[in-house]
């Protein structure tokens, strides 16, 4: 993992901004792994000024969403599918049929799930997974114990994840308890992984799963597994992390690597 630190929230979003259309520069019509949460809204909001401003082009791309909560349709405003229109793609010029959410709805989960993989595989595989991360840890929505070499798949939400969403619903007891998710080894096998953190509310989870031990306990922990993954983080969300002079040596003053 190759962990960035930047001063802030808005510094975070606009190098994630510019690492998605690095990609879309070299692959016009990339697979995009997207992610919802209040985490890649700077992200989002970054690259539809992009977009307006002419700079890439999302006509030829491919998405698939890593989530969607069991039992809500898609114009719940808590829905992920609502919030992705309302805070990306009602903004760009991507088409409606290279859109692909979790169904919330669905009468068959295994089907679907199922149906969701090869749907991945026939697009060809993710090029670039943008991810936030629980406070627990978990990724999508991954929860603790989840299996490291899981798929997309009907997932119990821990109470965690259920008292951090609450904010989100009017009642706690309207979030929901199911919901769909890619499994952690789907997100493995994208081609390049980007994961957001900001606040200290994110401080103790980004420490264990760079520098603690691979463990389902932390399913991003999984990702020091993967080959080309970038962790970018606010100086909040870096605040537990022991190793933080290396990586910044690393980031921003390291000589020249020898060529030969
Ligand atoms: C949910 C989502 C995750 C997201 C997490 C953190 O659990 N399923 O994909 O990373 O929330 O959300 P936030 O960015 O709002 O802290």
């Amino acid at each position: 993992m190759e962990v960035i630190i930047q001063p802030d929230y808005s510094e975070m979003s606009r190098l994630a901004a510019r690492m998605v259309v690095e990609v879309l520069n070299t692959k016009p019509n990339a697979v995009l792994g997207m992610a919802t949460g209040s985490t890649p809204l700077g992200l989002y909001q970054e690259l539809v000024r992009l977009y307006k401003a002419g700079e890439v082009d999302f006509s030829r791309v491919t998405t698939f969403n890593l989530d969607e909560y069991v039992g809500l349709p898609t114009n719940h405003p808590q829905s992920y599918h609502y919030f992705m229109r309302e805070n990306f793609f009602n903004h760009v010029n991507i088409q409606p049929q290279n859109i692909n959410i979790p169904s919330g709805t669905t009468d068959n989960y295994p089907a679907f799930c199922e149906w969701y993989e090869q749907r991945i595989e026939e697009c060809g595989g993710i090029d670039l997974q943008i991810l936030g991360i629980g406070s627990d840890g978990h990724i999508a929505f991954n929860e603790p114990t989840s299996s490291l070499s899981s798929r997309t798949r009907l997932k119990t939400l821990a109470k965690q994840t259920i008292d951090d969403n609450a904010r989100f619903f009017e009642r706690r007891e309207d979030v929901p308890v199911y919901a769909i998710t890619m499994g952690v080894g789907t997100i493995l096998d994208a081609r390049k992984i980007i994961l957001l953190a900001g606040g200290t509310s994110k401080a103790s989870a980004i420490a264990s799963m760079v520098e603690g031990p691979v463990t389902s306990m932390v399913t991003a922990s999984a990702l020091q597994l993967h080959s080309d993954t970038k962790v970018i983080v606010d100086e909040d969300a870096a605040s537990e992390l022991q190793m933080r002079e290396y990586y910044e040596f690393i980031y921003r003053a390291k000589p020249a690597a020898p060529t030969g």
